[in-house]
Parts: structure tokens; sequence; C-alpha cells
């Protein structure tokens, strides 16, 4: 039964009440920036290629239907937040109520989900960069402009801007830059400025005749993209790991996480129309930068370089909160005694986990700058899904164990909602190629290694300690 040892609810809200250290400043509206900061990234300005070569102009399908997953699970993961607002993640939770080996998996999957998000946004924000230094006439040799395979009939080698800029993150990270309030609200703002021009200009270039066939790979394709697209709403989950700084966490935080998927989930199908109206979705297949691409074709050149500038920009804030998020993810797993102790360590000059960073940022840098993008992706989002899934079930599982705890913000239908959920994810997971789930069973089963080898003897919760 030691597999399913839970911390205390009770003590976790005991504890979170008692460090009144954390400022509580954040409201409803800068959650909801928070959000929006982290969702807004490779997913929209890069992945909506591939997505639109799969599912042609039925993208805009796509991208509903994974909002659709991300909004029954955002309504499951808000009443988690609301009654348990501590710091940390899901993985914080599940281990209140699902129990350790639960935790564990979990907090295995967000590695998959933070970590190699990390490095899927910066081979984004590679690309975008070389977008924009191309408009000044500057190319990288190709050896260096992606990972091997990336780019069909071509030798490249190592993605080194990608590399570079993980570099870059990581160590603003580890001297303890975090990112503040107000810089994310800058970033956000171009972020959604440049998709509102995305939108604005291109609108006038479409010629409908681009949207037909609308479904070229039947529905299929369409499924298949919403699978692989699903990658551009991850970050709304981030909002809840704010939960000890925010005003009003039972009101603001399930705000916070429904509006900040909304706006990007309209952001996001207007882009998809706009850019599949201006150019043949077939068109699309490895460019790197396919919205500032479009606006190319449109003849915008000015506005492209712009897309690219803001989207360069845009992604640093992604990949700063993924980074930031992994390496929490690794110092509670590491101070509840699953991983070594060594992880938790804090720099005495810096106070941050500064082993634990460039550990992250030079495994995930590497990464970024060796696997392809579409890999990637795929990997993150099946991850992701397993994690979300398991939350949904861990709120029916403290509906029933903790009927009494206040919950401010009730996920509504329960227990039909959290189950919707759980087949959405499914459904995602089941459309994601063959390859992706092996690689995934493989990331589990060393998981589990690691749990039964190492963390459940050395957990802060084994009897012998
Ligand atoms: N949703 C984030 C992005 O698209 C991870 O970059």
């Amino acid at each position: 039964m030691s597999l399913f040892r839970k911390k205390s609810v009770e003590h976790m809200l005991a504890a979170s009440a008692q460090s009144a250290g954390l400022k509580k400043a954040l409201g409803a509206l800068d959650l909801t920036f928070l959000g929006v900061g982290a969702i807004i990234g490779t997913g929209i300005f890069v992945l909506t290629g591939t997505g639109a070569v799969q599912a042609g102009p039925a993208l805009m399908i796509s991208f509903l239907i994974a909002a659709l997953a991300c909004g029954f699970a955002a309504l499951a993961y808000a009443e988690f937040a609301s009654t348990i607002p501590v710091a940390g993640s899901i993985y914080t939770y599940s281990y209140a109520t699902l129990g350790e080996l639960a935790a564990w998996i979990i907090g295995w999957d967000l590695m998959l989900e933070y970590g190699l998000a990390t490095s899927a946004v910066s081979v984004g924000w590679s690309g975008y960069l070389q977008s924009l230094l191309a408009g000044f006439g500057l190319t990288l040799p190709v050896a260096l402009s992606a990972a091997p395979g990336a780019l069909p009939g071509h030798e490249t080698l190592f993605n080194l801007p990608a590399f570079l800029v993980m570099m870059a993150i990581t160590a603003l990270l580890s001297v303890g830059v975090r990112e503040s309030a107000r810089i994310n609200n800058i970033m956000v703002a171009i972020k959604v400025v440049v998709v509102l021009l995305v939108i604005a200009v291109g609108v006038f270039h479409v010629s409908p005749a681009n949207w037909h066939p609308f479904m070229p790979n039947g529905w299929n394709g369409v499924f298949g993209a919403a699978a692989v697209m699903f990658f551009a709403f991850i970050g709304f989950d981030s909002v809840s790991s704010a939960a000890e700084e925010v005003k009003n966490p039972r009101r603001d935080l399930p705000i916070g996480i429904i509006a900040s998927l909304g706006v990007c989930a309209v952001l996001y199908v207007a882009v998809a129309g706009v850019v599949t109206g201006i150019v043949p979705s077939t068109q699309f297949a490895n460019i790197s930068h396919p919205v500032s691409y479009a606006l190319q074709v449109a003849g915008q050149k000015w506005v492209a370089g712009f897309i690219d500038l803001g989207a360069v920009l845009g992604m640093l804030t992604v990949i700063l909160v993924m980074a930031y998020g992994q390496t929490r993810v690794i110092f509670a797993m590491s101070r509840d005694g699953l991983l070594p102790a060594r992880l938790s360590r804090v720099h005495p000059k810096f106070a941050t986990p500064f082993l634990t960073t460039w550990l992250v940022g030079i495994v995930f840098g590497l990464i970024g700058a060796l696997v392809p993008l579409n890999v990637l992706a795929e990997l993150i989002n099946i991850g992701t899904l397993a994690a979300f899934s398991m939350v949904s079930i861990a709120v029916l599982v403290l509906r029933k164990t903790h009927p009494e705890l206040p919950r401010a913000f009730r996920c509504p239908g329960v227990p039909v909602v959290p189950m919707l959920a759980v087949a959405f994810c499914l459904f995602l997971m089941a459309n994601l190629q063959a390859v992706t789930w092996v690689a995934f069973v493989v990331w589990l089963l060393i998981g589990m290694v690691i749990y039964f080898g190492y963390s459940r003897r050395n957990s802060k919760l084994a009897p012998t300690r």
C-alpha cells in the first residue's frame, strides 16, 4: 500500500498558510497575462505549418478540438488549483490525492512537458531568428541551422541558435532572474499585437479558393493535427503554479486559467484561417516560420519582419516560464526525497537551485539542438495529455476523499466534465504516431526503474527514514 501513501492535504494547506513569505499581489487579469505569456509561442508560430500540411484549412477545426480538450482539463485543473492553492504544480496536488506512485508518474511526465517544451520552443525561436536575420541578408551555415534530419535534402547537424538561447536563459535563471510581471506584460502585449497584425493584415490577402479542399486528408488529418496542435495551448496550467501569490486564488485562478485559454483559442483559429487562406496548405512543408512566411508570400515584407521580431522576443518568455517550471518540479521531487537531495540544494549567493538549473539547461538545450521539432512536440503532448488525464481523475478522487474541503471553484458537471477531459486527452493521445507511443512507454519504464530502485526507499514518507 506504500505506493499510495499520501501527503496530507491539511498539512499542505497549513504550511501554505504559514509561509506568508510570498507577496500576494496577483489578480485575475495578471493571471490571464501570465497564462497568455506562457501559451503563445512555438505552437502557433511554427507548428501551424505542420498542422496545415496535415489538416489543410480544416486546421481551424483541429485548433477547436485541441482547445476543447484543454478546456475540459482546465476546468478540472481549476478546481484542483482553487482547492489546494499551494505553490507547485499538479505533481504536488497529486501527491496529496492519488498517492506517491501517481505523483511520481505525473512528475516524471511533467519533465516531458516543461523540459522538452523548452527544447521545442528554442527550436521555434531559432527558426524565427533565422528568418529575421535573412531579412538583413544574413544566413547561418546550413549545418548549424537545424537538427539532423530536420530539413530533408539538407545536411543539418546542430541547431546552434536553439542551443545558445537555452544557454542564455539558463544563465539568467541560475542567477535568479525571474520573469517579472512587468516584463511578462510587455512580452504578452508584443505577442498579442503580432498575432493581431497577422490577422488584420493577412485577412486582406486571403483567397477563399485556397480553402478548397477544406479537409484534404479527411478527419484523420484533422484529428492528427489536433493532437499536434495541442502543444500550442500548453502553458495555461502554469497559471495554477502561481497560486500562493494570488490575492484571491479561489476566484482568480479559475478565471485566469479559463480566460487565457479562451483568448488564445480565438486568436489561433483566426490565424489558422488567415494563413491557410493566403498560402495553399501543402506549401508549408519544411517552413520553419510559417506565419511570417504567409505574410511574405502576400508581399507584406515589412509586416513579416515585424512578426519575426515579435516572435523572437515573445518566445523568450515561454522558454523562461517552462524552464523555471521544470527546475521547480525537480526541486519539489528532490525535496520529497524522490530524487537525490543534491538537486534541491540552493546556491548560497543566488538562492536558486543552481545545479538543477544548469542540468536542465544543458540537457534540454542539447535535445533542442539535435532533435527535430515535430518529434519533440508529439512527445511533449503525450506526456502532458497523460498528466492532464490523471489530474482530471484526481478531481473525482478528491471529491470522494475530501468532500469537506472548501472549493471556491467547483468543476461543473462532475463527473461528466472530468470524464470528458479524460476521454478527449486519451483520444488525442490515440492520434499521435506509434513511434511517439513507443518513446513514451520507454520513458515511463525508465521512470518506474528509478522509482522502484531509488525513490520509493528514499522518499520522505518512507517508514525507515
Ligand atoms: N504553448 C507553448 C507554445 O506554443 C508551449 O510555444
